[in-house]
């Protein structure tokens, strides 16, 4: 049986069209997933959408549609943009349906039945974009202190969670399991907070009912972040599913920076309440801003995956995500930016690489890849397979690690020691015939072991390249270290020349 590696991505909400924010969680978790399918891992890779709560029904009634009409149209774009974006996700779970609405009446209950869960008044501030209770002292200027926006005040029965219980269990969880939450900044911000006490939470609503009922009390319906989160839970077939017992703990859910106190305060202290695992690591990336500015509605600056992917590729616009900025920082998105990395790093190091070989394999050896002479390694070729072998010591680490843009890198150092290998061999002036079997040897072997560094970034085009070097079939499951190793595997192949790997941008 192989291991199993359950990874997650927020559920979006539908009062709004996917954009750059949610196109980036979601190429960043398919990444990892593919990883793990190639090295072998039994992956569960889900993502979906967040459809109830206040702020869904108060678009809906702007929209003049019902909320549920709304999450209907919005989810297909959402479905839209994962297959546009190549997403490999295994499940797609929305919150209005019954196997979710299932699942949080069960945890619920659990919690109530284990004494954490009582009925009160809630009187303070509510700040609906976020949909979080805020007290007085933690309003900025009078505005929620994350987006800024006006809150407003709720004065109504609620059913409260006894958050205040799990401040301690909560530190002493992540000072003892130092991978819980990163990076690391983002674990120190939590103690922080968790340091600073923590009120019990109202987790229920009776002043609107697009929600899930409370069991019993149908007049308040369940705060929206508890029936939210239990997502993860509820994919899985949670309570008695097969996939709960196989899949649960998650591995990783991978989140932005806004939603941390959601995932690593609140969920984690639902789930010790119901007496099951806690996650195994929360991720949270940081946040995009749009040539400079903070991406906004009225700016009118919201970068939309469809154009982009549209005008410029999806593996192009997967790459530019994950390789323009550490994941885990903020980053400037802009159009300049992306069309620099498409010309510089994927036309001219990768694709011009590719079509030089197969060109000159055409050219020299009739389109068949020549195998490799004994005895004509050199220098340079030992240059080329150290730096293969400083990207197979490092890859894992730094892949597992959330660390892309760096395992990019680490690719594109081979790619260009290939080009130096090309320029300093320069095979068109070759006139020792095994030696010049040796060097296009050697640059379609790199080639083949490139395409499955860059598969799990760029699916679509690692599967190209194979192509035009003559390999058959796709990166199959498991076969990463084997696909990565050195061999004689492309030799006796015929290339195929089927135009360029990344066209240049203007
Ligand atoms: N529905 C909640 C999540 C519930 S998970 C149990 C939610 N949805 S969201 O649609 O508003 O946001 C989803 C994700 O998009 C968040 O991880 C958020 O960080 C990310 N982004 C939204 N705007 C973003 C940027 N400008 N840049 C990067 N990511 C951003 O929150």
């Amino acid at each position: 049986m192989s291991k199993t590696f359950y990874i997650t991505t927020p559920i979006y909400y539908v009062n709004d069209v996917p954009h750059i924010g949610h196109a980036y969680t979601t190429v960043a978790t398919d990444t990892l997933a593919r990883y793990k399918r190639l090295k072998g891992f039994d992956v569960y890779f889900l993502t979906g959408t967040d459809e109830h709560g206040m702020k869904v029904e108060k678009s809906a009634r702007a929209a003049g549609v019902t909320p549920k009409e709304l999450a209907d149209s919005v989810v297909t774009r959402f479905k839209d943009i994962s297959k546009l974006l190549n997403i490999s996700n295994d499940d797609f779970i929305r919150t209005t349906e019954e196997r979710h609405k299932e699942a949080v009446r069960h945890i619920w209950n659990t919690v109530k039945a284990n004494g954490d869960i009582y009925l009160g008044h809630y009187e303070d501030w509510y700040c609906t974009p976020c949909e979080t209770f805020l007290t007085k002292s933690q309003l900025a200027d009078g505005k929620c202190p994350e987006c800024k926006r006006d809150v407003e005040k709720l004065k109504e029965e609620s059913y409260f969670f006894n958050l205040s219980k799990y401040t301690e269990p909560l530190i002493k969880h992540i000072e003892e399991n130092p991978e819980f939450i990163e990076p690391k900044s983002r674990a120190n911000e939590v103690v922080s907070f968790l340091k600073g006490g923590l009120k019990d939470l109202s987790v229920s609503r009776t002043t609107f009912s697009w929600g899930i009922p409370v069991p019993d009390d149908p007049k308040h319906v369940i705060y929206v972040w508890f029936d939210a989160l239990t997502n993860y839970l509820s994919s899985t077939g949670y309570p008695d599913g097969e996939g709960f017992e196989k899949y649960w703990p998650a591995d990783i859910h991978i989140i932005g920076k806004d939603i941390l106190r959601f995932h690593t305060v609140y969920w984690p202290a639902f789930l010790m309440s119901a007496g099951i695992a806690l996650p195994k690591k929360v991720f949270a990336h940081g946040w995009w801003t749009v040539e400079g500015s903070k991406m906004s509605k009225s700016l009118g600056n919201v970068v939309d995956p469809y154009e982009v992917v549209d005008e410029y590729g999806a593996d192009q616009f997967r790459y530019f995500l994950l390789r323009e900025v550490p994941f885990g920082q903020d980053g400037d998105f802009s159009i300049d930016a992306l069309k620099g990395r498409i010309n510089s790093e994927l036309a001219n190091d990768l694709g011009n690489l590719l079509s030089r070989t197969v060109s000159m394999i055409i050219k020299y050896r009739g389109g068949v890849t020549p195998a490799p002479s004994t005895g004509k390694d050199g220098e340079a070729e030992a240059a080329i397979n150290g730096a293969l072998a400083l990207l197979g010591d490092r890859f894992d680490s730094l892949i597992g690690g959330l660390n892309f843009s760096e395992a990019l890198e680490a690719i594109w150092a081979v790619v260009r020691e290939l080009n130096t290998y090309v320029e300093k061999s320069a095979p068109w002036k070759e006139e020792d015939s095994e030696r010049l079997d040796n060097i296009l040897y050697t640059l379609a072997a790199g080639l083949k072991v490139i395409s499955a560094y860059i598969g799990p970034f760029m699916p679509e085009s690692a599967q190209k390249l194979r192509v035009q070097l003559g390999l058959t079939g796709e990166l199959a499951d498991g076969s990463f270290d084997e696909e990565t190793r050195w061999d004689a595997s492309v030799s006796g192949l015929t290339v195929e020349k089927t135009g360029a790997l990344f066209p240049r941008v203007e």
